[in-house]
């Protein structure tokens, strides 16, 4: 008897309990390793935004910038892991779990500007790279700019001679090493939380990455100069955990997948506008003097970085490099 009372009263809980558990949100954790105002924090803040509304508050999008969460490595670990279910990270940071076709956006001097990006990410091989997310437990949803990389340091870097024996803090990409060893400097890979501070001590002597996030995180400041050189991109993949965005109901990732190309319209529309800004500000401040190289030292430049894209042809793919080159129509070679 007591038993059957203790049943009843545990079913009657759940009765009270049930419609409040009917009612909670689903939550996707969105973390990323930038500052909210930089083309990735306010495209997260959009996909919330939107994608709040969308779901009428069926979803709630929780944003964690600046590496709150995790750190590069680790945000990817846990998107596996399902702690978190949506991250934005670089192309580059792929590579190290095995997905090394993204490291073809670290070839120097590969898209002479976004438009030529756009025809890779948004034709046939953008579509094919989203698909190699899947076997590792990731959905690729989208791709985000950031914008073109500059280099910076405490020495003027005008021509691969300057870079000769310097320290690189780099995003883990074998792409990436290769071209500070083919200037002859020493790279270093390293957390983005962790550059500014490594530059502050000297743990390195240099960094490249867009103005957004070397504005954001105060890299000018510590650096005497900035070649705007343009030299590389730093873009993003959206991705969401696979097994949780396949569970979610069909309408509800409908209108989460709308919500995302909005988003994505959003983000990739104010990028040149947010670095340019960036930019400006950085050269308000005074604080590190910006070098345009010359042509000749630009063609000093490609001439290291040429070698490359056949060096790195067995780690990306012959045929992907070939692929992307012919698509922008050009490239250093
Ligand atoms: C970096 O690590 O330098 C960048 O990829 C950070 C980012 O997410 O833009």
């Amino acid at each position: 008897m007591r038993k059957l009372f203790m049943a009843a009263a545990a079913v009657a809980a759940l009765a009270i309990a049930a419609p409040a558990e009917a009612q909670s949100p689903i939550v996707i954790k969105f973390s990323h390793v930038v500052a909210p105002n930089t083309p990735k924090g306010k495209g997260a803040e959009k996909f919330k935004e939107l994608a709040e509304k969308a779901t009428n508050g069926k979803v709630k999008v929780e944003v964690y910038p600046n590496s709150t969460l995790y750190k590069d490595k680790e945000e990817l670990e846990a998107l596996q892991l399902g702690a978190v279910q949506m991250l934005a990270p670089s192309n580059s940071k792929f590579g190290p779990m095995g997905i090394k076709d993204f490291e073809v956006f670290d070839l120097p001097f590969l898209l002479p500007d976004l438009a030529s990006l756009r025809k890779v990410t948004e034709g046939p091989i953008g579509k094919r790279m989203l698909k190699l997310m899947e076997p590792k437990g990731m959905i690729g949803l989208a791709y985000w700019d950031n914008g073109f990389k500059q280099m910076s340091a405490n020495k003027p870097l005008r021509v691969p001679a300057d870079y000769k024996g310097l320290k690189f803090r780099i995003q883990s990409s074998k792409v990436l090493e290769a071209q500070f060893r083919a200037l002859g400097a020493i790279p270093q890979v390293m957390a983005f939380s962790e550059v500014y501070q490594a530059l502050q001590t000297g743990v390195v002597d240099g960094q490249e990455n867009t103005p957004s996030n070397m504005y954001t995180q105060k890299m000018h400041e510590v650096q005497k100069y900035t070649t705007l050189s343009n030299h590389g991109y730093i873009g993003y993949v959206v991705v969401v955990n696979k097994k949780f965005w396949d569970g979610l109901p069909a309408d509800i990732r409908g209108q989460l997948e709308k919500a995302m190309k909005e988003a994505t319209d959003y983000t990739n529309h104010i990028s040149a506008q947010e670095n340019a800004d960036a930019l400006a500000e950085m050269k308000k401040s005074g604080k590190t003097e910006f070098i345009t190289l010359k042509k000749e030292e630009v063609a000093e430049m490609k001439k290291a970085l040429n070698p490359l894209y056949d060096d790195m042809a067995k780690r990306v793919g012959k045929k992907l490099i070939d692929e992307v080159v012919a698509t922008v129509g050009g490239a250093t070679h």
